[in-house]
Formats: C-alpha cells, structure tokens, sequence
C-alpha cells in the first residue's frame, strides 16, 4: 500500500472498540489524524455519535459507529456481523474496551462480567473478524492490556470468581489473558498475514472504574489525576501498535512506552495459553475451530 506522507494510514481501515470515550477515543482521533478510516464502537449511540463527529473534525476522514454492548455473546456477534457488512477490509482491530468491578456482577450470558467482557468479548471479536483481516493482510490485532496482568492468575478452577470474587484479582486475570490470548494468536498466525500485540496504556486520567469503584479507587483517584496522562497520551502506545511501520511483520509482542517489553514469567506460559483459548472457545461456544 502506498504510503502519504503525513497521513502515514490514509487506506486503512481501524476498528476500535470502545471509542466512545477514554483511550479509545483518543486512540481513533490519533488514527484519524493520521489519515486512516476508523470505525470506532460504543454501548449509547449518542455518545459514540458525539464521539465521531469530534474525530472527523479532527481527521477530516470517514468514520463509522457501530453500537453494541459487548459484556454479551450476542451483541458481539452482532457486532460482528454488522462490521463485516459495513467494512470491506479491516488493516487494524484495536481490543480496547475493558472495565473493572469491585463487585461481582454477571452478564446476559450468566458469565462473570470483567472476564466476559475484558477477556471473552476480544477473543470472539478477534475470532469472528479474523477471516477479514486475513483478507486485509498485513493486518494488526492490537489488545490493550495492562502492567497490572503482572499480579493477575489464571484460575481455571474458578474462572468465574463464583467461589471467591475480588475485582483486583479479576481484573488482573482478565489483564493476563488479555497477553495470553495475544500470545496465542501470535503463534497461530503467520506475521505476514496477521500480527498480535498486547500493551499497556498508562496510568490514565479516564472513567475507567467509575461504575463500580474500590473504595480505595474512589478515595485515592481525585487526588491522583493531576499526575495521569491525559487520554491523548494514554493512547501514545496504542497508536504506535497499531500503525508503525516498523513494526509490521512484529508479532507476539507487549508493550509500554511504545516499546517492546518483557511481560510477565506467568504470560508466556504456552499450556496456560493453550488451555485458556480452549476454554474461552467452549465459553463463547465459537462453532468453527478458531485457526
Ligand atoms: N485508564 C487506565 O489507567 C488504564 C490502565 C491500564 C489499562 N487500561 C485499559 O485501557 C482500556 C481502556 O480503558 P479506559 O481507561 O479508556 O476506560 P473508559 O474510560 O472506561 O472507556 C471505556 C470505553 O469502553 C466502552 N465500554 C465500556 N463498557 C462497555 C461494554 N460493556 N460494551 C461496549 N463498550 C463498552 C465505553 O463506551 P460507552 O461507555 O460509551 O459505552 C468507552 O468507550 C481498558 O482495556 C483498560 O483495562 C486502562
């Protein structure tokens, strides 16, 4: 693909979910700016609708909503169905949304919520979009995680924290199987076809949390603002993932700071790996065997 000079991503098309607000909105006005078409998604049309006509102003391109919640199985394959309709070709899925809950809540599919919609929901997205971006080859899957999968465990044996729920441990584990899936994808896939990176974004001044706080969170947050980045910065990472030329053919990778680092010894254990992607293929009932 020829490249512009100055609109680096004019051509290609990017789904970003979750660009309603926070990083993901950031994300698509960086995007756009840059020249790509983006697609961004979001559960309130009015507010994805305000959120586009802010990144076309800013990018002066085309720019699709799609409205979905997509804490449910059926409104991302939905999701997905719509998206393969509107998009002829997508160069650059960017897994954004997540979310943390100090309760345990469950979504219309009985699942655990930040399981269900940090980890499952990119996983069947990923799953039901992959033939398209094969067809968009080089194409990119860009999963935003987080340092905190650091702390986090995959615990198969209560995955749905049905017998003990904590939303830091929940989080942290949908976190790690945010660079687990991504890892996984990364050796099913050939780097010319598609590439998988995980990353983490910051410590960002958004309404991350805000549905359900800790009590700490609630606390300690408005003091700790000023000293976040700023969305725009918060999406520095995402945006570099998802458009670097030089990282075209990189794959299997997490990063922080744009650049390349070690994550955690427990995420790049393949049996958990392996095991995971079977279990979340079983939970999404994905009916075709996912590559
Ligand atoms: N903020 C941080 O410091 C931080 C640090 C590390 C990692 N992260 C990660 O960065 C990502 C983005 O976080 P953020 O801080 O930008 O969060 P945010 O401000 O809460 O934004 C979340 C976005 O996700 C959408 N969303 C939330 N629940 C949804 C659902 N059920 N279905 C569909 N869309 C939904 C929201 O759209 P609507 O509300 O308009 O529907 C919004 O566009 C997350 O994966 C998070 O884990 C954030």
């Amino acid at each position: 693909m020829k490249l512009i000079r100055g609109r680096p991503m004019a051509g290609r098309t990017v789904l970003i979910t979750g660009g309603s607000a926070g990083i993901g909105k950031a994300t698509a006005l960086g995007l756009a700016t840059m020249g790509a078409h983006v697609a961004v998604t979001g559960r309130d049309r009015d507010r994805a609708n305000a959120a586009a006509a802010e990144i076309r102003a800013a990018g002066g391109g085309r720019v699709d909503v799609f409205v979905a919640d997509l804490s449910s199985q059926a409104e991302v394959r939905r999701l997905a169905d719509q998206v393969l309709h509107a998009l002829t070709r997508i160069d650059v899925l960017v897994n954004n949304v997540g979310g943390y809950w100090n309760t345990r809540h469950v979504t219309a599919d009985g699942l655990e919520h930040t399981f269900a919609l940090n980890h499952l929901a990119p996983f069947l997205l990923t799953t039901l979009l992959l033939d398209q971006l094969k067809h968009s080859a080089p194409a990119r899957v860009v999963t935003v995680s987080s340092n905190a999968h650091a702390m986090g465990r995959i615990d198969f044996d209560d995955l749905q924290g049905e017998r003990s729920y904590s939303g830091a441990h929940a989080y942290n584990q949908s976190k790690l199987a945010n660079v687990l899936f991504t890892y996984e994808l990364a050796r099913r896939m050939p780097a010319a076809s598609i590439t998988a990176n995980a990353l983490h974004p910051g410590v960002v001044s958004t309404s991350f949390g805000a549905d359900d706080p800790a009590v700490v969170q609630r606390l300690l947050v408005p003091f700790l603002r000023p000293f976040m980045k700023t969305p725009n910065r918060g999406a520095a990472t995402s945006i570099h993932v998802a458009s670097a030329p030089d990282l075209a053919q990189v794959t299997g990778r997490f990063f922080a700071h744009s650049r390349p680092r070690k994550s955690s010894e427990r995420s790049y254990d393949r049996a958990v790996a392996t095991r995971l992607w079977q279990v979340s293929a079983d939970l999404v009932a994905a009916d075709s065997p996912v590559v």
